[in-house]
């Protein structure tokens, strides 16, 4: 399973590359506006900046809800660099949009998705990657792992290539629970990658060997 890191934050980046085990970077509007980066030519800098930082697929999400404006984005992100995937949600007119970058060869990751009908949706499209948001489903009562199950289980079925990224990964459970289930990539905080490495057995495991060693 590729780990992802779902920021804007190029300090954060930075931190979980250094770990070597960084395959990519998500981000969405929020998160960029989280680091204060407003307006079209700041926001192309800074994605040009993440794909400098990292060697592995950016995902870069579109702004337009309309067709015409989601390509002319689209084309401008994908011109800025080859890493570039292009998030575009999963509407109506995005479908249609995913559907002629796949044609063009643009990369695509389909956002905002919370059913198995938006997943086939994005399959038949030939988005790159589809994003199923694990944790806003569980906000609201639902199982988000469950729907990234039913995803990898269906596309497998039906042999689609659309790869399986779960998102809105808000603990170390929810990873795990993917890697279970088969999920493709997981995107997920800094903070919850850091989350990963602590066990208390190991911190005292550690400790006595130290201890020992001394003796
Ligand atoms: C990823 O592509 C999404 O932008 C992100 O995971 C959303 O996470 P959130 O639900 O914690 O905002």
């Amino acid at each position: 399973m590729k780990f992802f890191l779902d920021t804007a934050n190029l300090q954060e980046i930075t931190e979980a590359r250094s770990y070597g085990i960084l395959d990519g970077v998500t981000t969405n509007p929020s998160l960029m506006a989280k680091e204060g980066i407003r307006g079209k030519k700041a926001i192309l800098a800074h994605y040009l900046a993440i794909c400098n930082l990292v060697d592995g697929d950016i995902s870069a999400e579109v702004l337009a809800l309309d067709y015409k404006g989601m390509l002319d984005e689209a084309h401008e992100l994908a011109d800025l660099h080859s890493n570039i995937v292009v998030k575009i949600p999963c509407t109506m007119e995005g479908i249609q949009a995913i559907n002629t970058l796949t044609q063009e060869g643009i990369s695509t990751n389909c956002t905002l998705v919370f059913s198995l009908g938006q997943a086939l949706l994005a399959a038949k499209a030939g988005a790159t990657y589809v994003s199923p948001f694990v944790g806003r489903l569980d906000d609201i009562c639902e199982d988000g792992i469950s729907l990234v199950a039913s995803i990898v289980e269906c596309y497998d079925t039906y042999g689609f290539n659309t790869e399986v990224l779960a998102a809105s990964i808000r603990h170390p459970q929810h990873v795990v629970r993917c890697l279970e289930v088969g999920a493709d990539v997981a995107t997920c905080p800094l903070s919850v990658i850091q989350s990963l490495f602590r066990h208390p057995l190991t911190d005292s495991g550690l400790a006595k060997f130290i201890a020992d060693s001394l003796k």
